[in-house]
């Protein structure tokens, strides 16, 4: 994946992105990883015996009171019975009182056998509720389940439709926590569910592979690679190169104790050393090249033992060269503004209550949210979704917030629906897992995969 990242083509105007108004170069859109499955669900909602009953039931009654304003629901659950009728909506066309609408109605269901699954119809202040006949409605469930297997329940509702779930997006140069972990699995789940449904799925594992901490990591490389003996080994590489993020987050602590004023010199090495990357210098991409194939060997170990599938695995850094042109169209559509600093922001209206946020940094490097941002138009283009879902940890909930209201005003609204999937995180007794820290418990770690460690770890909900 990294490799084709400095290939991509010229990229083209999409007939959607310029419905949306936004002028956007997206890259091409590459080869899944495997063919995306197309819907071949044919059975509709009412082809199953309770959406079944419902239908026949609405069409009784529409033409016993010659209405089409009478309407089936399913009874509330504190009701003993099935489906019911508000009567309602027919009281001034039939020029009667509701709870007469529903007696009448009553008598005329009880008297002639419409529906062999129905067993009663009760009048009850102005409503009438029927209920199934358990003998011939659980034969034609059980015939239902017996014919279609696993298969039962499946309906066509998505035809035609795209879902995208951006799940798993672990980090490059780390290992996997317990927050990816959680985040595949409620995206294998969900996919599982829409596709039940009828929708095409994509899901995309929007790996972390760019960023200023890759400048970071190969800064510390350069420094202290040599003395790493798993990277000089190459034998648990990924142990490696935690070991040097580690070692570089204390350095900086270090100059931080020693000039607590302004940014550390390593610190702004690492910033340097980002900015080759955002230039495309060779000996840098291919530091991260190298970095983000040793981290996919010990992702897709960890996918192989879940049985977790993604169609595409497009990190960060495929939307890197959509940059220029996503912050032109961002200003152009006065979306963004520079702040005194220089730095390219957000500034949100008072009524949306979200802080500002930065797109991108007053010396030009691009940030998380420029790459989401990218992102959100490619998948646009690409697939046309009914709707994009991030499985990410609850943390980022403000963050998402920020970032699909800047798409909405970017697109004027006229995007695909946007939805943030979070969950609670995890948190250990110390606080907030922090992998710059070094204090994280991993995916294997002992006792992390055996029931999460639970013993060791509280749950933190923060939704
Ligand atoms: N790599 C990120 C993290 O570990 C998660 C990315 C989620 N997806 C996204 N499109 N931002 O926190």
């Amino acid at each position: 994946m990294a490799e084709k990242m400095h290939q991509i083509g010229k990229g083209q105007k999409s007939e959607i992105l310029s419905r949306l108004n936004i002028a956007v170069e997206v890259p091409p859109l590459p080869e899944p990883l495997f063919p995306i499955e197309k819907n071949k669900i044919v059975k509709k909602p009412q082809d199953y015996a309770w959406n079944h009953a419902k239908t026949e039931l609405q069409e009784i009654v529409a033409k016993l009171t010659a209405s089409e304003a009478a309407y089936v629901t399913e009874a509330r659950v504190n009701i003993p019975a099935d489906f019911a009728l508000a009567c309602y909506s027919l009281a001034s066309t039939l020029k009667k009182s509701p709870q007469q609408i529903a007696q009448d109605l009553a008598e005329k269901f009880n008297e002639n056998n419409y529906l062999p699954e129905i067993k009663t119809a009760k009048a009850d202040s102005g409503y009438l509720n029927f209920e199934l006949d358990p003998k011939p409605f659980s034969d034609k469930v059980i015939n239902e389940i017996e014919d279609s297997g696993d298969n039962y329940g499946n309906q066509n509702i998505g035809e035609g439709k795209t879902i995208v779930i951006d799940c798993s997006s672990p980090n490059i140069a780390k290992f996997m926590s317990v927050g990816h972990l959680r985040s595949t699995v409620i995206g294998e789940s969900l996919a599982r569910l829409y596709k039940a449904n009828g929708y095409t799925v994509v899901r995309d594992n929007h790996l972390g592979d760019w960023g200023t901490q890759f400048g970071m990591l190969g800064r510390a490389h350069e420094l202290w690679g040599d003395e790493i003996p798993e990277l000089k080994t190459g034998k648990d590489t990924v142990q490696g190169l935690y070991k040097l993020y580690v070692k570089m987050h204390d350095e900086v602590e270090k100059q931080k104790e020693a000039n607590p004023e302004g940014e550390s010199t390593l610190e702004r090495e690492g910033r340097a050393w980002f900015r080759r990357l955002e230039e495309g210098d060779p000996k840098a991409m291919e530091m991260l090249n190298w970095s983000t194939r040793q981290s996919l060997g010990e992702f897709q170990r960890i996918y192989d033992l879940l049985d977790a599938r993604f169609e595409y695995m497009l990190g960060e850094s495929y939307y890197v060269k959509m940059l220029p042109s996503v912050f032109k169209s961002l200003s152009e559509k006065k979306v963004t503004e520079k702040d005194e600093e220089g730095a390219v922001v957000v500034n949100f209206k008072e009524s949306d209550k979200l802080s500002r946020l930065v797109v991108q940094k007053s010396d030009g490097a691009s940030l998380y949210a420029s790459r989401d941002l990218a992102a959100l138009a490619a998948r646009t283009k690409w697939f046309d979704p009914e709707k994009i879902i991030y499985v990410v940890g609850g943390d980022q909930t403000e963050y998402f917030k920020q970032v699909f209201k800047t798409f909405e005003n970017w697109t004027d609204g006229k995007g695909p629906k946007v939805e943030h999937v979070g969950f609670g995180m995890i948190s250990l007794p110390e606080g907030k897992m922090s992998t710059r820290r070094g204090r994280v418990v991993f995916l294997e770690d002992e006792g992390a995969l055996a029931g999460v460690g639970l013993s060791k770890l509280e749950c933190d909900f923060e939704w």
